[in-house]
């Protein structure tokens, strides 16, 4: 398949020191034309600048994960600020809330969420926005601040769904809509408007079907694009095309 472009990966991620840049320098030959890079906090916001300083199709997201926001301190901030202007730095993110595990405090995720919300509206960036189990408060801060952006894995209801899509929004479809016992991204997935939807892996976690369990990595985006466009009834190639031109659009990636 050609065109894929996986809207969120985190190759900085150890599970991929073994083989990190032959399997990047791989991935063009598979398809692959894009890739967003996620930053979890300072230091892999960083390492995501220089990989998209070193490969071409490799863009970079900076921003502290909820699940890091105990190490987010205002000296924080400060470098995240200053990575946005990297010409290759094209969303703030992974930022969000966390409610599953929540050794992180509400109020302290919530926080942390806020300032790089007000980052983005000053920059006028997209955000990249992890919901887990917290939609009722994710939804109340992106109708405060009104970023434009892509709520990522997404999990929430098709109510939600057209609420995000009514702020502007755009929706990030992954592996879970291939797994047996997926309900709710699979009426997202039927009921979406193509132009709002993106493609991701999340890898190295969050592998479709039939690589469940398995290290995850942009090329199978394939399977999850097939299991979309059964359910719409078009071809895979037209989707991943499609998908991939949102990103762009979204992203501001030429
Ligand atoms: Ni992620």
């Amino acid at each position: 398949m050609n065109n894929i472009f996986d809207s969120h990966a985190h190759y900085n991620d150890e599970q991929f020191d073994i083989d990190r840049d032959s399997l990047l320098a791989s991935l063009p030959e598979a398809g692959i034309v894009g890739i967003i890079n996620c930053g979890t906090d300072t230091a892999s916001s960083f390492a995501s600048l220089e990989m998209a300083e070193k490969y071409p199709f490799v863009y970079a997201a900076c921003g502290y994960h909820p699940e890091s926001a105990l190490e987010f301190y205002e000296a924080g901030l400060v470098d995240i600020e200053k990575m946005l202007s990297h010409p290759k730095c094209v969303a703030v993110g992974e930022i969000g809330l966390e409610y599953h595990y929540d050794f992180v405090p509400k109020d302290v995720q919530k926080y942390v969420f806020e300032k790089h919300l007000e980052l983005a509206v000053k920059y006028n960036m997209p955000v990249i926005v992890h919901d887990r189990e917290a939609h009722a408060d994710t939804m109340d801060l992106l109708k405060k601040y009104k970023p434009k952006g892509v709520l990522h894995c997404y999990s929430g209801s098709t109510e939600m769904a057209k609420e995000v899509l009514k702020l502007g929004m755009y929706i990030g479809l992954g592996g879970a809509v291939t797994f047996k016992n997926a309900v709710k991204p699979v009426e997202v997935a039927e009921m979406i408007p193509l132009d709002r939807l993106l493609l991701e892996t999340d890898c190295p976690y969050m592998a479709p079907v039939p690589m469940r369990g398995k290290r995850n990595n942009s090329e199978y985006i394939s399977y999850i694009a097939e299991k979309i466009a059964m359910i719409r009834e078009i071809e895979p190639d037209d989707l991943l095309s499609i998908t991939a031109e949102n990103t762009k659009r979204l992203f501001g990636i030429k």
